[in-house]
């Protein structure tokens, strides 16, 4: 199985803001990195496809909200390494479907939908039970896909990128795709997430424990700031939708209002308040998410 990443660019973003404070932000385009697994998707798949192939499985399962960009990659992904996937979708069926998940079934993905107290229960042996007896054996990769084996995908974003920085930047849903940036730092310079759901404290031991269960390690050079969730997941307010406007018409990268945006948002605020010393250069990661824009922006 080919699963090599194309290369992607890294683009340094000019402005009158960072000028001023100093700091040069640089933008790693993760989201060019597959034509249909964008972002950090690829790198949280990689070897879970790998494994999945060496163990023998044929069908991939996993679980996710009607919007998740998870699923969208997972249906992708089975397509193009040809694995069948089952998506479990959390709550009822809508039809038409949104673009999500029409995109998941028109890559071959089979849709099962739990109610959202099932959905609850979805790691427990009732459910599991359920699934397997629907669907037969089946590689399972958890919700969001941030286990162990897409932390380790994802500490290879560090060797994909080729020029120096002094903090990585990146937005934290299950915090998979940090705690891989932190495996691959090894402990030298610094990463910083920024949490996209409201009240993520929870994060930080998440974190850890996927470091633990990947690396067996534990670092302090990272910190996950908390401020910068808008009101909640996939929540917007108009100053980061106007934000994301600006900031596409000005650099010309697209950013969408679940992630990337609020990435952006924060650094850009953080920057401006003097949070970085001056010569620092933050390189933010473009995790990709693009394909869920159209509908809500
Ligand atoms: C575009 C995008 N960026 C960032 C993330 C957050 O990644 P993680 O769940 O590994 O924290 C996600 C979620 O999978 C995502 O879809």
């Amino acid at each position: 199985m080919l699963l090599s990443p194309l290369a992607t660019p890294i683009e340094e973003i000019h402005d009158r803001l960072l000028e001023q404070a100093g700091v040069r932000l640089l933008v790693k385009r993760l989201d060019l990195v597959h034509p249909v697994i964008s972002g950090n998707k690829w790198y949280k798949l990689r070897y879970n496809l790998l494994t999945a192939r060496e163990q023998g499985f044929k069908t991939l399962l996993s679980f996710g909200g009607a919007y998740s960009n998870h699923i969208h990659a997972l249906a992708g992904a089975g397509h193009c390494y040809g694995f069948k996937t089952i998506g479990v979708i959390r709550g009822e069926e809508h039809l038409p479907l949104n673009p999500t998940l029409q995109f998941a079934v028109d890559h071959g993905m089979q849709l099962e939908y739990l109610n959202r107290v099932d959905y609850r229960l979805k790691n427990s042996s009732e459910i599991t039970e359920k699934l397997k007896r629907k669907f037969g054996e089946y590689y399972l990769i958890p919700e969001g896909g941030g286990n162990a084996l897409a932390a380790k995908g994802c500490a290879e974003i560090i060797d994909d990128i080729d020029q120096p920085f002094d903090v990585i930047a990146c937005a934290c849903g299950t915090g998979g795709t940090l705690a891989g940036l932190i495996a691959g730092l090894q402990g030298k310079r610094k990463a910083l997430g920024v949490a996209v759901l409201k009240g993520a404290g929870f994060l930080r031991a998440d974190v850890a424990n996927l470091l633990q269960n990947s690396i067996d390690q534990q670092y302090n050079n990272w910190q996950i700031n908390l401020d910068y969730h808008f009101g909640g997941y996939a929540k917007t307010t108009e100053p980061l939708i106007n934000f994301i406007h600006e900031f596409e018409t000005k650099h010309g990268i697209p950013l969408e209002q679940v992630y990337t945006g609020k990435l952006m948002f924060a650094l850009f605020d953080l920057i401006g308040k003097g949070e970085f010393e001056h010569g620092t250069t933050v390189l933010a990661l473009h995790s990709g998410g693009l394909q869920g824009r159209a509908d809500l922006l």
